[in-house]
């Protein structure tokens, strides 16, 4: 149930008259013939006014976390906090009284670093990767978190600033523009309000930063890839869990921070000096790990270069992993098929159209 909440204002809806022990209950499957609406309307704003709001209780208690409670908040920061609802990074609570709740792990601070040993100090990891056995981390999406690092983050410029303009409209009325979508496109309303710079030249800039983070993501994942397959040579060789304790850690921790940069929805245009930050630390730990993989595979006799399966495109990547993608592409196909319409005929039923 924690993966729709941030997929529609029915949610809101949902936990405002059920609670979240009752919400948070179930597998997925439980949501779907009263979650169909997408986002709308009662995600931002209180139903039937303009007034901006948090509507997920768990999105309020991380802003009051981290000291600043909505309702404390200025107006800025509130615009950015609506959107902050969903744009961040959470993971699923596994404690007594809150199980799988979504939580926001900001209980340190809202940084890469401080998220990482938040996750370190209550031992949590989402998955055990296959190969290497490391206890890994998946960041979901915290552009909230890095666009707050990036220059306008750090000078009030909000989300909607660029996402949800101000504009005019026939008669010279002043708005809210809805259509979120990539700034550029509009740009006279966003860009071109503070700077004076061409359009082109911001396209152009943007193209560069992309680049520059691709090239970079790149790198990590080159490291990261080795050191799993590196790692698992290791466990084949005879290679013991002490052994092995610290290079596990730093491949959690590096492909942790590599997802972290690259999970972030536009972080190229909101905080690249961050997003390449992150990433030189990924590749930095992801080389560290294989250091220390050289050494446990020659304690165990191997002392030969790990080569990597053919995994050269994506099909045969999934191969090499053991992936049965014909049972997986079949699941999906009925579930689009045959789930979704009586998903929808049901909520129809129970909500009236
Ligand atoms: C993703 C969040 C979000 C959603 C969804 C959303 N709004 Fe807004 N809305 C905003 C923000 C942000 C503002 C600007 C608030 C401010 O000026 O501080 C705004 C402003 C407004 C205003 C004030 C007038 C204006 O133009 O500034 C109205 C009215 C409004 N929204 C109506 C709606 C309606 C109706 C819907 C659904 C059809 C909706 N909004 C959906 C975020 C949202
Ligand atoms: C209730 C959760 C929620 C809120 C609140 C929300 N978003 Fe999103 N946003 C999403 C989801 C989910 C997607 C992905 C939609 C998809 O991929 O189909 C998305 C997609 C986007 C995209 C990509 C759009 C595109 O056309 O590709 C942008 C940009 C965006 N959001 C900006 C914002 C901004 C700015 C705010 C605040 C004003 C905001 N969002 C508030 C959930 C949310
Ligand atoms: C200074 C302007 C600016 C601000 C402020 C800003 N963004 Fe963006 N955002 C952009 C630009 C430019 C892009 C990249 C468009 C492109 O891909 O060329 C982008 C991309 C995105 C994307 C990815 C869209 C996609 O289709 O890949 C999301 C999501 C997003 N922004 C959300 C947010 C959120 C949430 C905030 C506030 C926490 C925010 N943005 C603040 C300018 C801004
Ligand atoms: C509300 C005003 C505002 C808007 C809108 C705005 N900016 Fe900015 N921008 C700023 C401020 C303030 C700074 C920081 C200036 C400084 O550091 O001296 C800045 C800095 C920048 C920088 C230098 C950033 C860096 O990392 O050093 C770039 C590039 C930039 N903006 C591009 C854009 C683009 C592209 C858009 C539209 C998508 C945009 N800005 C929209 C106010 C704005």
């Amino acid at each position: 149930m924690a993966c729709w909440s941030c997929k529609s204002p029915d949610v809101a809806r949902l936990i405002k008259g059920e609670g979240e022990a009752e919400y948070f209950q179930g597998k997925w499957a439980k949501g779907g013939p009263e979650i169909t609406n997408s986002i709308g309307c009662t995600d931002c704003h209180v139903p039937g006014t303009a007034k901006l709001r948090v509507s997920r209780p768990f999105a309020e208690r991380a802003f009051e976390t981290i000291g600043t409670p909505f309702a404390e908040a200025d107006r800025t920061e509130q615009q950015n906090m609506v959107c902050g609802q969903c744009h961040v990074e959470y993971y699923f609570e596994k404690t007594a009284d809150r199980p799988n709740w979504v939580k926001f792990p900001w209980d340190m601070g809202t940084s890469v670093d401080e998220i990482e040993v938040y996750f370190d100090s209550i031992n949590f990891s989402d998955w055990t990767h296959k190969l290497s056995r490391a206890p890994m981390l998946k960041a979901q999406h915290p552009g909230y978190e890095t666009t707050k690092l990036g220059a306008h983050g750090r000078n009030g410029v909000s989300c909607t600033y660029c996402h949800m303009p101000r504009v005019q409209n026939e008669k010279g009325k002043w708005f809210t523009s809805h259509k979120v979508g990539n700034p550029l496109d509009q740009f006279s309303d966003t860009c071109e309000r503070c700077h004076t710079q061409s359009k082109e030249y911001f396209v152009e800039q943007m193209k560069t930063q992309k680049a520059r983070v691709a090239e970079l993501k790149k790198e990590a994942e080159a490291q990261l890839v080795n050191a799993h397959f590196e790692a698992a040579a290791a466990w084949g060789a005879g290679a013991t869990e002490e052994q092995m304790a610290t290079a596990l850690k730093d491949i959690r921790h590096a492909q942790w921070r590599w997802d972290f940069a690259i999970a972030s929805h536009g972080v190229a245009a909101h905080a690249p000096q961050e997003a390449l930050r992150i990433l030189g630390t990924a590749i930095n730990k992801a080389a560290d790990a294989r250091v220390k993989l050289v050494r446990i595979l020659a304690e165990n006799g191997v002392t030969q270069t790990v080569a990597l399966p053919d995994i050269s495109t994506k099909a045969k990547a999934q191969a090499v992993l053991g992936m049965d993608m014909d049972k997986m592409n079949a699941d999906k196909a009925i579930f689009i098929e045959e789930v979704v319409p009586v998903w929808e005929a049901d909520y129809k039923a129970n909500n009236g159209g």
